[in-house]
């Protein structure tokens, strides 16, 4: 399981979980209600990290991935 098999590899498409419930693009310019709830935003990252790696991600690893996000256009 990676991040993709759950969000896609186009962070502007819409994901699906494997039961089907349809998750909205993860990608800002998309979708602007992106991390703009930090709770929210550490609350998935928690049990997202945990799912795909075992572990919680790394202040360094939740930053890339958002600086990531908010660059693409
Ligand atoms: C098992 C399916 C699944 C996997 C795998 C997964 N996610 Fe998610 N993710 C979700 C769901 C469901 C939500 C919450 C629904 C939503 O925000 O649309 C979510 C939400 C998030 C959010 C919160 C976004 C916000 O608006 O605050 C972040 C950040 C995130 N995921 C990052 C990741 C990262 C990074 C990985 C890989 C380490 C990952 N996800 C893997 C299903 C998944």
């Amino acid at each position: 399981m990676s991040c993709a098999s759950c969000h896609t590899s186009d962070p502007k498409r819409e994901g699906l979980t494997p039961a089907y419930r349809k998750i909205g693009p993860m990608a800002p310019v998309v979708n602007p209600q992106r991390f703009t709830d930090s709770r929210k935003v550490e609350k998935w990252f928690r049990r997202n990290c945990d799912d795909v790696l075992s572990r919680e991600c790394t202040p360094l690893e939740k930053g890339d991935f958002l600086t990531f996000m908010a660059s693409i256009r």
